[in-house]
């Protein structure tokens, strides 16, 4: 899609930036903090790059979640774009509201022994492995596993092939190449009406169950849902023990520090969402109202890019910004967002690091990457900031 980008970041920065975002967003905060990519005919985008800025904008109402606002734009696949996420109150206060008991921090903290179960079942496996990827031998199952419990997903469903079909849908342009999405919906909603809600972890036959008893939902804010928690779920925390591990690889000092003080396991978890953040852009916003910022004016209906990544190394805010501390405190870091579309799955995604990434740099022992860091392949999402895979070798 062409951007008419009028003048802006250094062509090599813009052009590296899947790989290494950072000296890219480090200019921005310099240069151009409120930065906008003008588009002819459309709306203009505004990046948002400074930490004060972020913050406060994730949590201003004058920037809407409703992307009908904008004529013509569709966040993601076509028919599922009607969750929390795209949603301003009263509808974003009572989708949050049917999905929220699922994931209080009492409910998550029960979790802990399927985590760690599931952890050390997939590092069994990867006991005698010379090579081993660390997303897809490790990570994305785990990850998924544990999405798909929260959410009952039945175990045929419960599949490599449904993670692939999911993450499809995010690298893809998804207009018109939905693939085997809404099939895959149409067999999980069936399901569950089929087999009604059951004791236990069922979120989705809950959300069934309340959209067909009542009037919570609509059928596409059910269709939505779900594939919203599928998606993000796992995609997310995937990318944070993804890029987790990488940043630790990269800091043996920092590695051997977590190795030999399990004590500094919550605050390295922190650090790692701080250092390397998995949704390195906040979701969709537009301006409901002009917006005045660095002397620039935000139009009604320009979309607003609010930098997560950049927020999270913003030497105004965090001292050493680009260093990675395990013990760094304090560490108000954005990475699960902030305001009222706060991370429903923070407890989760913490939990999950906390037990996964101990477990893992115990049982891999030592390792180095098996390519250069300049050969690892990020995947080119549009919010999210992961790698397809990490190839590590036992030395
Ligand atoms: C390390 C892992 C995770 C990170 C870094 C992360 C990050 C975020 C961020 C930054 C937001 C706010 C987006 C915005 O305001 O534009 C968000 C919202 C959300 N997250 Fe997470 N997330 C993670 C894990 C999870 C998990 C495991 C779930 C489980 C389903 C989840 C579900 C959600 C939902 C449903 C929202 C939307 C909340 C709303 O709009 O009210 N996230 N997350």
């Amino acid at each position: 899609m062409p951007t008419d980008v009028v003048s802006g970041p250094p062509a090599g920065l813009v052009r590296a930036r899947v790989h290494d975002p950072y000296p890219y967003f480090a200019w921005l905060r310099r240069n151009a903090p409120a930065f906008e990519e003008r588009r002819p005919g459309r709306p203009s985008v505004w990046q948002i790059s400074r930490y004060d800025d972020v913050r406060s904008l994730l949590a201003d109402p004058r920037l809407s979640k409703d992307p009908a606002r904008v004529p013509g734009y569709v966040p993601g696949p076509a028919g599922l774009n009607r969750h929390l996420v795209h949603a301003d109150p009263p509808d974003h206060t009572r989708l949050r509201t049917l999905v929220n008991a699922a994931f209080i921090p009492r409910r998550i903290a029960g979790l802990a022994p399927v985590v760690t179960d599931t952890a050390t079942r997939l590092l069994d496996e990867l006991e005698a492995a010379a090579h081993i990827d660390v997303i897809a031998d490790f990570a994305a199952p785990l990850t998924f596993r544990l999405i798909c419990t929260i959410l009952g997903v039945p175990d045929h469903l419960d599949t490599a092939a449904t993670r692939d079909t999911l993450m499809a849908s995010l690298t893809h342009d998804t207009r018109g190449h939905e693939g085997d999405l809404h099939p895959l919906l149409d067999a999980l909603i069936t399901d569950k009406r089929a087999h009604g809600p059951t004791e236990g972890s069922d979120l989705l036959g809950a959300l069934v169950h309340a959209r067909d008893h009542g009037s919570a939902m609509t059928e596409e804010e059910l269709r939505s849902t779900a594939y919203l928690l599928l998606l993000v779920g796992h995609d997310t925390t995937m990318n944070l023990i993804g890029n987790g591990t990488l940043a630790l690889l990269r800091h043996p000092d920092q590695l051997d520090r977590l190795a030999a003080d399990p004590a500094l396991t919550t605050t390295a978890v922190e650090e790692l969402l701080r250092y390397d953040s998995p949704v390195r852009d906040a979701t969709f916003r537009c301006a409901a109202e002009p917006i005045r910022l660095h002397g620039r004016t935000i139009a009604v209906g320009d979309i607003v890019s609010l930098l997560i990544g950049s927020a999270n190394r913003d030497e105004a805010r965090f001292p050493d910004a680009d260093r990675l501390d395990l013990a760094r405190r304090p560490n108000e870091h954005l990475a699960l967002g902030y305001g009222p579309h706060f991370c429903i799955g923070a407890a989760l995604a913490r939990l999950e690091a906390a037990l996964a990434l101990p477990l893992l740099i115990e049982r891999l022992g030592p390792v180095r990457l098996a390519k250069p860091l300049d050969e690892l392949p990020w995947r080119p999402a549009r919010v999210m900031r992961g790698l397809a895979a990490l190839p590590v070798v036992r030395c």
